[in-house]
Order: structure tokens, then sequence, then C-alpha cells
């Protein structure tokens, strides 16, 4: 049986999580594992999943579960995340294993990790899956914009941040009459458009100094918006 690890970890081969993968792997098996970050799973991991169903990635029948270490803040919020996204791509699932990020040191946690292992090998031998159909796609209905323009005026400073994508019609629709009935002329701030240098590498710069350690956020968000206050955020 093979099993393939997929690390979402920024952090690497350093990374906490993949200890436990490793642990495990000296029982001759290999893993999925990554840790929680701000209640999800690292973007690194999001967009990963992102393309594999964008490009259709044939994981139709094949087994899936997982390992996070975290505090348990919200972790319950990512595993279910990842089965959902399983489900979507009509994966079949083993519950996965939540472990503290200190819990391998332990001896509970490397029994609960075994644990979980063993009956991970044994859902697989004797086919207890969890599985659920695909959700169906909804009828698509279209937001027609049917507000009249306001007045403008200039006497506040309003931005609208979005992530609309060029072929979002109905968010569009709905932008472009938020912005027909506000008295004030309004910036649009579109994340699609904004070059992220990367996802969280988790470095905690910005516990300490408030800042991001890509510097691509104060210089994008000037270029995009054209105004130097930005600079001093
Ligand atoms: C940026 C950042 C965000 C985090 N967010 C959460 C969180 O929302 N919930 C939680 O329980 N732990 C959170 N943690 C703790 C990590 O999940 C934990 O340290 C994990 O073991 C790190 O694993 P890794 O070394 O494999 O990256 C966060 C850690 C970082 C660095």
């Amino acid at each position: 049986m093979n099993i393939l690890v997929l690390n979402g970890s920024p952090k690497g081969k350093n990374g906490i999580t993949v200890q436990t993968a490793y642990y495990l792997q000296k029982r001759r098996a290999d893993f999925f594992c990554y840790p929680v970050y701000t209640f999800l799973v690292p973007y690194q991991l999001q967009r990963f999943i992102e393309l594999m169903k964008a490009n259709n990635a044939d994981t139709k029948g094949k087994v899936a579960s997982q390992i996070s270490t975290s505090k348990h803040f919200y972790d319950v919020t990512a595993h279910k995340f990842i089965e959902e996204n399983g489900y979507d791509m009509q994966l079949r699932y083993i519950c996965g294993l939540s472990a503290d990020m200190d819990e391998l040191l332990t001896q509970k946690g490397q029994n609960d990790a075994k644990c979980y292992f063993d009956e991970m090998i044994f859902k697989i031998q004797n086919g207890i899956f969890l599985y659920k159909e695909p959700a169906k796609a909804c009828e698509k209905r279209v937001y027609e914009k049917t507000l009249t323009a306001a007045e403008k005026s200039d006497a506040k400073d309003i931005a609208i941040v979005t992530s609309c994508a060029v072929q979002d019609i109905n968010l569009r629709n709905m932008i472009d009459d938020f912005k027909a009935v506000l008295p004030y002329n309004a910036r649009e701030i579109n994340l699609t458009q904004f070059p992220f240098a990367g996802g969280c590498l988790g470095c905690m710069e910005c516990a300490v100094s408030g800042k991001c350690c890509h510097n691509d956020i104060l210089f994008t968000m000037r270029q995009m918006s054209g105004v130097n206050y930005i600079e001093e955020l």
C-alpha cells in the first residue's frame, strides 16, 4: 500500500506536523499533514487544493485522511475543510488525527498517533470509509443592476476591497449597484490583481512588528491605490 504525504506546512521538513508523519513512517507508511494556521489549513495547501480541482485531478475513489498539529483552536474547521474538499473530489475519507503541537513528545501523543495509524490501516483493509456525493450544481441566477446613480462628492475617501473574479457577474453587478447609490466616489481594490509574494510562512514577524515579512503588501497597495499614506501603516 502506497500512501502519499501532502505536507502543507510552510516550514517544510522542519515543521512540527510532518514529524508525526516521520514518526509513523518508521512504521513503514507515508502521510498527509498540515498545521492549523489562522483557523484553517495554510494558504499554500488551500491553493494546492484549488489547483487540483481546477485541473480535474484524478482523485476519484482514492482514500484520504489527514494529520494536523495545532493548539486545537479551530482545528475542527480545518479538518472539516479538508474533509469536504475531499468529498468534492470524490475521495473516500477516513477521519484524521488532530494533535496538539507538543503531543508527539509525550508517550500519550505517540500512542495516539500509532492508534490513529493502525485504525486507518484497518479501515482501508476493511473498506470502512466516509463518502458523500459531490453537491449538485444549483441553477445559476444573475443579479441584475437595478439602482440609479446618486450624485457624488469627495467628502469621504472610500475604498471597496473585493476579490471579485473577472467571470463573477453577480458580484460585479452588486458592487456596481453599491457604487451607484453611494453618495461618494469610491476606489476599488481588487485582491485578485494583488501579486502576493506567497502565503503565510509562520515566521511570526507580524506578532512582533505588525508587518508581514513579504514586502509585496505595502508596495502593491501603494501601486494599486495611488495613495501614499498606506506606507504609514
Ligand atoms: C501564523 C500562525 C497561525 C496559527 N494559527 C493557529 C490557529 O488558528 N489555531 C491553532 O490551534 N494553532 C495555530 N497555530 C499554531 C500551529 O498550528 C502549531 O504551531 C503547529 O504545530 C505548527 O506546525 P508546523 O511546524 O508543521 O508548521 C498557528 C501558528 C502560526 C505560526
